[in-house]
């Protein structure tokens, strides 16, 4: 079923192949496939809408509007993949606290969806987003092997999905990587919605002069992790697939932590406008502390290099303001 095309380039042989991106039209995805597309790979988008959007999508991607749950669509999309990059998800703790069930269904179910398909086909590699989520509190730096124990609806069906790849791996010969993601940001992370992440939401809000909300104290930690180091990373693991089938689990991360609160004050910094701060009460399932180990994600892929934060602020902060364009940054 896989059928890579053949091209000349700078007089090597260089396979055109296809990839099958589910989210392709979000915050990451769209990342993702533009990075593919400048590999020289053909690339189809899976994306239901729902929080993606055409603006970010390059024109050349193949656009397939779907459900990530729909077995048949999602069969569809992978004919002739050579591997599957799923990210559809509802990627809001929040939106997971309020609908449960919905959000199980996408979450958990609509990736099993994938690697039914993926095992249909006989055997396309996946590598998926997981999430630092599936630790909950962990105290100090979270290592791969540390035992899971979610504290939300969100970070229980990350978990499953991890579980889930296991079980493709043993009974069905679906290989895979599932990326424990920390918090990523970048540009067209989307700044408007509520459910969005906090270095979005704050960056836009204090650039505009407009009061922040701190849940809690501001002292719970994240380690943020800049969106192209994360496409490194899912290129790179797709790549690990193919020399060495497996299933495998690894974090992607800085090992730095930041307080909401500090962060606050570091984009006030950057924009040079003082951050206006109302206190919110805590978020149900928050983590206290959210750093992670990039050691073995290092050692397996060979990525050493990660943006800081402050470089991956200030590119964020220049796309917002409009001196460099939003589109294919
Ligand atoms: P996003 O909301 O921008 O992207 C998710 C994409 O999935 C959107 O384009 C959305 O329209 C699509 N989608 C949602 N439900 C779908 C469905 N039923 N069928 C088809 N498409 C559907 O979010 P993101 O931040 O780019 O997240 C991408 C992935 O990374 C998600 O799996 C998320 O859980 C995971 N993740 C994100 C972070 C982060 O900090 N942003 C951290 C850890 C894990
Ligand atoms: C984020 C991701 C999730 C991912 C997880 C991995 C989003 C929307 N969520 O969840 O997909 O799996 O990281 O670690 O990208 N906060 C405020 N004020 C605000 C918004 C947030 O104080 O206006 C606080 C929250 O209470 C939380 C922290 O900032 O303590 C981060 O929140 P958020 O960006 O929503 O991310 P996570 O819940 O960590």
């Amino acid at each position: 079923m896989r059928a890579p095309l053949c091209l000349a380039h700078h007089g090597t042989e260089v396979r055109l192949t296809t990839y099958l991106v589910t989210g392709g039209a979000g915050f990451i995805g769209s990342h993702l496939a533009d990075a593919l597309l400048a590999e020289g790979h053909h690339v189809r988008v899976l994306d239901d809408f729902s929080t993606g959007r055409t603006e970010n999508l390059d024109p050349r991607c193949e656009v397939m509007r779907g459900d990530v749950c729909d077995p048949a669509a999602v069969r569809r999309a992978m004919v002739g993949a050579s591997g599957c990059f799923h990210l559809a998800a509802v990627a809001s703790v929040v939106r997971a606290n309020e609908d449960w069930l919905g959000t199980h269904r996408v979450n958990l179910g609509g990736t099993i969806t994938v690697y039914d398909a993926a095992r249909a086909l006989g055997g396309v590699p996946v590598v998926y987003a997981s999430s630092a989520a599936v630790y909950g509190n962990v105290s100090g730096v979270a290592r791969e092997d540390a035992t899971p124990a979610p504290r939300t609806a969100y970070g229980a069906d990350k978990l499953g999905s991890e579980q889930h790849a296991g079980v493709g791996l043993l009974v069905h010969g679906v290989a895979s990587v599932g990326f424990r993601f920390f918090n990523v940001y970048g540009p067209r992370q989307d700044p408007s919605s509520p459910y969005s992440g906090v270095i979005s939401i704050f960056a836009r809000a204090i650039g505009a002069g407009e009061p922040i909300t701190l849940h809690g104290d501001g002292s719970q930690t994240r380690d943020f992790v800049f969106v192209a180091d994360v496409v490194q990373h899912l290129v790179a693991g797709m790549q690990h697939l193919a020399d060495r089938p497996g299933a495998y689990l690894l974090n992607v991360c800085t090992g730095r932590e930041t307080s909401i609160r500090e962060l606050a004050e570091a984009i006030g910094v950057a924009t040079r406008r003082k951050p206006v701060i109302k206190d919110g009460p805590a978020r149900a399932g928050d983590i206290a502390q959210s750093v992670g180990s990039p050691r073995l994600a290092t050692i397996t892929l060979g990525l050493h290099e990660r943006t800081s934060l402050a470089d991956g602020l200030a590119t964020l902060l220049a796309s917002l303001s409009g001196q460099r364009s939003l589109e294919r940054v």
